[in-house]
């Protein structure tokens, strides 16, 4: 049986980036993480071969269970009744969420692309 684990990569390879990049900053009493995929190097964003979703988590240190911060969709990718790649309308796979952590602990980005499959990143809080 395949564990889920083994299906997440975390190092990328070629010329395409799809391990999410994860960005931290204090904003008044919360937390900002950005996560982006393709944040050095882009990614494709076209209709065949783009970005799915990008979830995040927070494990807090000491706990046993993440906890799922949020899921973000990414719906459009060029397609269009003209067909594929021709509405010129790109969800980019870059995300903002606001937190609040009353504990340490690690913020786990994990993302999708429809052709490369999963992958994941974790950055300490
Ligand atoms: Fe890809």
């Amino acid at each position: 049986m395949t564990k889920i684990e083994e299906l997440y990569q975390t190092e990328d390879w070629k010329t395409e980036k799809h391990v999410p990049a994860i960005e931290t900053k204090e904003v008044g009493e919360g937390i900002k993480v950005k996560a982006t995929v393709g944040k050095e190097i882009s990614h494709p964003n076209e209709t065949e071969h783009h970005i799915r979703w990008i979830e995040l988590y927070f494990k807090p240190e000491g706990e046993e269970y993440p906890i799922q911060l949020g899921k973000y969709e990414f719906t459009s990718h060029g397609e269009s009744a003209k067909g594929p790649d021709t509405s010129g309308i790109l969800a980019e796979p870059k995300v903002v969420a606001t937190i609040k952590a009353e504990k340490p602990g690690t913020i786990i980005a994990n993302s999708y692309c429809n052709i490369h499959g999963l992958w994941t990143n974790e950055k300490e809080l």
